[in-house]
């Protein structure tokens, strides 16, 4: 089922968005996701309808300046090319009126849905308010599409409803890297909490021919591997996990690839001394895979046609911690610069780690999403898409 331009001419369409972008002194400090919807917005905008953006800006609160997306508005102009009418309230009584007087070339921006609890809680009421406001409703905010929340979950049942065109490619990449991309793909999983990971090794370790591990996540299997002396989280209640996921990678031919030494921190009473260690070393903090670890995931990598990352390997925001992080990230940009390589980087903390390398005009794909990212890539089910199985396709 298509939705043409022609049939959203003069129709109100509401577009939720994830402007949660990061701020400092009021000031917007990264505008990807706010540039991220621009195909969608453009769409409409030849279509000439009327465009009513929500989103939330951080954790449910009550209403406050710091978290308002009055903040994002200048940043969206530009991006736009467009004025927005900014509404202080997203239910607000006389949101209808201004929508209703607002021009077709000015974009409506509605404030923080999450100043309602009833967003997070899901109410049906405060979604029918949303969806009062529009014709159509479109979800062009995957990043946050793994919760269930009114403004995701509830609204499009009120509403005929389509998928953003970021969105969609948001899915067809990691569609395409488990059905279609060449073989061999690799996958790089780091992070410090192997809680979090769990469930994303097994769906892994079934449909990639590498998987290669840092962080403390790699420090966890290499101590149920029985190099047990190093300080890391050791969460008994995963042993069996780990115990499968190296079972399942023989089974699959999937190939464990675990660094072979670490960059990390042995204390001597007050003082702190910085040292590489074999990854069969004691009595150290382990922040981030050392430099022998790092020539053997490039290896890798130069064997991997398709590379997908999810995860810091290491402290990266501290130097010098930040080495296999930053090599890796360089590497990969190079083979995929070379196109020897498709690069997809999970976004949250990869991403931030990329920007900060100065790697991401090279990579072939950084998702704008973390949790939502991670929820997909593990298989497990987005609140978001569930409720868009009836889902218009915009044409
Ligand atoms: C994100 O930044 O990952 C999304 O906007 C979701 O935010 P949340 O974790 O506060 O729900």
């Amino acid at each position: 089922m298509n939705i043409t331009k022609n049939d959203l001419k003069g129709k109100k369409v509401l577009v939720r968005v994830d402007f949660n972008v990061p701020i400092e002194d009021e000031i917007v400090q990264d505008t990807a996701r706010i540039r991220n919807v621009n195909s969608t917005i453009k769409y409409l905008q030849d279509a000439g309808a009327k465009i009513i953006l929500m989103s939330h800006l951080g954790k449910t609160t009550l209403p406050n300046h710091k978290q308002s997306l009055k903040l994002v508005a200048e940043k969206a102009e530009e991006e736009f090319h467009s004025k927005i009418v900014f509404i202080d309230d997203c239910i607000a009584e006389n949101a209808k009126s201004i929508i209703d007087s607002t021009d077709y070339n000015e974009i409506i921006l509605l404030e923080n849905l999450r100043f309602h609890t009833e967003e997070e809680n899901c109410d049906e009421g405060f979604a029918k308010k949303l969806a009062s406001l529009a014709d159509f409703y479109i979800n062009e905010a995957f990043s946050v599409s793994h919760r269930k929340h009114a403004s995701i979950f509830s609204v499009p049942k009120f509403l005929p409803h389509a998928l953003g065109f970021s969105f969609k490619k948001e899915i067809q990449v990691v569609d395409n890297f488990f059905q279609n991309a060449a073989s061999p793909k690799m996958c790089i999983i780091g992070g410090s909490k192997l809680a979090t990971k769990v469930k994303l090794l097994k769906n892994l370790v079934k449909r990639v021919d590498k998987l290669a591990l840092g962080g403390g996540i790699a420090g966890a299997f290499l101590a149920f591997l029985g190099n047990g002396a190093l300080k890391i989280f050791d969460p008994k209640e995963y042993r069996d996990d780990v115990i499968e996921i190296i079972k399942n990678s023989k089974e699959h031919n999937c190939e464990l690839i675990m660094p072979t030494d670490f960059s990390a921190l042995i204390s001597d009473n007050d003082t702190f001394e910085h040292t590489i260690i074999s990854s069969e070393g004691s009595n150290a903090s382990i922040f981030d895979i050392g430099p022998e670890s790092v020539e053997l995931f490039k290896k890798h990598i130069n064997e991997s046609k398709v590379v997908l990352w999810n995860g810091p390997v290491g402290l990266f925001e501290r130097a010098p911690f930040d080495f296999g992080t930053r090599v890796l990230g360089e590497h990969i940009a190079q083979r995929t610069r070379e196109n020897h390589l498709t690069s997809i980087i999970g976004g949250g903390d990869t991403g931030f780690a990329m920007k900060k390398f100065k790697v991401c005009h090279d990579m072939s794909y950084i998702s704008t999403a973390g949790g939502a990212f991670l929820s997909y890539l593990e298989g497990s089910e987005l609140a978001g898409l569930t409720a868009m199985q009836d889902a218009y396709t915009l044409v």
